[in-house]
């Protein structure tokens, strides 16, 4: 690709965002019913209008996403994700990441570059990002079901890091654990496992009850649950700017016993070389959303060591996860 298009490419990527974004919307990759259909079809079948459906499936075929012959229209294997039906579907993650509102928060970017206004503050007059859950409540269903479909993927890339070993544990407490998808595997890998699933009150009241896990709504820069032996944190410190973080952790510091173990989960850490790493993209959108960051391993070592922690262990991942594991600093 030349400069020009390259450019260009970049410069239109929302055109292809809400491309993308619309066809999961109107649940076109279902509407192929698995077999090539025409756009009336499709249109028929979504309740769209004719013309438009042709126009938007015509473009997104040059993507990849569909393939054209005449007038059929028929799903690849990249198109095939889009479908609710496929095993590692990505139709939450879209509704999500190309939906109005985070659309709409990214457009405060560049002023963002100037006064460091978090998006939800200057755009919804909200004091941080999970206030849109009540503001808007139906983006509280989004938001969570694309968790829960991150999560998927992250617990298998969790699953195979074969140097994390939680079976010396008898309590583990998940911190804004939104749903419990990653409790749920935790528990179901280890038997002997008593879990606490610690989110706010609007997010785990949709999570389903399990044995052996115990539902505590809260706020963790209040409190959290005490004496457990193990504190997950997946996705969580990345939120929060450090002063923030350094309360979380000293929340945690307060009340947990002197051998318990701290799981920090996150895409990372950043790598300190020019190397394409997810954290880079994911680092602007925490930092636009909450004046959170994606961390370094020098960012993570001074972080942890500023609230009486040391890292044990970096467990890896086969792809951009990793889980940072840490300790009192006074344990031998
Ligand atoms: C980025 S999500 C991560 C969810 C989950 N750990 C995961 O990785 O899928 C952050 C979670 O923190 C929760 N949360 C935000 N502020 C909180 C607070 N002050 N106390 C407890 N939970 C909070 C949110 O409700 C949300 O579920």
């Amino acid at each position: 690709m030349n400069p020009v298009e390259q450019i260009a490419q970049y410069a239109t990527g929302h055109w292809v965002s809400q491309m993308v974004f619309t066809f999961v919307k109107h649940n076109m990759g279902d509407a192929f019913q698995q077999q090539a259909a025409t756009a009336t079809q499709i249109a028929e079948r979504t309740g769209v209008n004719e013309d438009n459906c042709f126009r938007l499936l015509r473009a997104l075929a040059p993507l990849g996403i569909l393939k054209q012959d005449d007038d059929q229209f028929s799903l690849t294997e990249l198109g095939e994700f889009l479908t609710t039906e496929h095993p590692m579907s990505l139709t939450d993650k879209v509704l999500l990441e190309a939906g109005y509102e985070h659309v709409l928060l990214w457009t405060h970017l560049s002023d963002y570059m100037v006064n460091s206004t978090p998006a939800p503050k200057a755009i919804f007059e909200l004091d941080n990002y999970f206030g849109l859950f009540e503001k808007r409540p139906k983006h509280l269903d989004v938001f969570a079901k694309a968790m829960g479909s991150y999560c998927q993927d992250e617990i298998a890339m969790i699953e195979s890091m074969s140097s994390l070993d939680l079976s010396e544990l008898d309590t583990l407490v998940d911190l804004g654990g939104a749903y419990g998808d990653l409790l749920v595997s935790l528990l179901q890998r280890y038997p002997n496992l008593e879990g606490i699933l610690f989110d706010q009150a609007a997010v785990i009241d949709n999570a389903l009850p399990l044995d052996r896990m115990t539902k505590q709504a809260g706020n963790f820069f209040k409190q959290v649950p005490e004496n457990q032996d193990g504190y997950f944190l997946k996705h969580i410190l990345h939120d929060w700017d450090d002063a923030l973080c350094l309360k979380i952790l000293g929340n945690i510091k307060r009340v947990m016993k002197p051998s318990s173990r701290v799981f920090i989960a996150e895409f990372g850490p950043v790598p300190e070389t020019d190397e394409p790493h997810l954290s880079k993209m994911f680092d602007l959108h925490m930092m636009l959303t909450l004046n959170g960051k994606e961390r370094t391993l020098t960012q993570w070592h001074e972080l942890l060591s500023s609230a009486g922690f040391k890292i044990k262990m970096i467990h890896d991942s086969f792809g951009p996860l990793s889980v940072i594991e840490a300790c009192s600093v006074d344990l031998v």
